[in-house]
C-alpha cells in the first residue's frame, strides 16, 4: 500500500470523464487500497480515482458509519430530498463552500469482486456519493457552490470568535 499524490484544482485530469472498469486486476486492487490509505491520511471521507490521477470509475467512501464503501462504475438510480451545507474536497485544499445536494440517494455499483450491489445513502453518505460520482464525470463541487468559496482557516476563526 502507498499514499498517492492527490491532484489539486487546476490539474486538467480533474476535469476529465473517467472510463468504466471492465475487470478486476491486481493493479486495480492495489489502487483501491491506496485510495483508502490516501483518503485516511488526508482526513477525507471520499475519494475518486481521478483525484489520484487514474481515469477509472472507482470511488472509495468512509463516512465513519462503520463501513468502507467501494463503488465501481457507480450509477445513481434515484435521489430525493434536499440538504444544504458546507462541503470540501481534497482536491481543493483549504477551501469550503455551501452546496445543496439530495438528502437521499440510491446508487448501483460493483464491489471489489465486480459483483453488482445497491447502496442507499442519507445525509453525509448521500452527499459523499453525489460528490464522488461528480468527480467521475469531471465535475468539482466548486461549480455548484452557493455564494463564495471560503478559506477553512477563516471558518475556524469565525467559530472561535463566536465562542
Ligand atoms: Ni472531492
Amino acid at each position: 500500500m502507498a499514499i498517492r499524490k492527490v491532484r489539486v484544482i487546476g490539474d486538467e485530469i480533474l476535469g476529465k470523464v473517467c472510463k468504466p472498469v471492465k475487470e478486476m486486476t491486481p493493479r486495480t486492487r492495489e489502487l483501491i487500497e491506496d485510495m483508502f490509505e490516501t483518503m485516511y491520511e488526508e482526513n477525507g471521507v471520499g475519494l475518486a480515482a481521478s483525484q489520484v490521477g487514474v481515469l477509472r470509475q472507482i470511488v472509495t467512501i468512509d463516512v465513519e458509519d462503520g463501513n468502507q464503501y467501494v463503488l465501481i462504475n457507480p450509477e445513481i438510480l434515484e435521489t430525493s430530498g434536499e440538504q444544504t451545507g458546507y462541503e470540501g474536497c481534497l482536491s481543493v485544499p483549504g477551501k469550503t463552500g455551501i452546496v445543496t445536494r439530495p438528502d437521499h440517494v440510491r446508487v448501483r455499483a460493483l464491489n471489489e469482486e465486480m459483483e453488482p450491489y445497491e447502496l442507499v445513502g442519507e445525509g453525509l453518505l448521500a452527499r459523499a456519493i453525489c460528490h464522488e460520482c461528480d468527480h467521475l464525470k469531471g465535475k468539482l463541487y466548486v461549480s455548484m457552490v452557493e455564494g463564495e468559496l471560503k478559506d477553512t482557516d477563516a471558518m475556524d476563526e469565525e467559530e472561535e470568535s463566536e465562542e
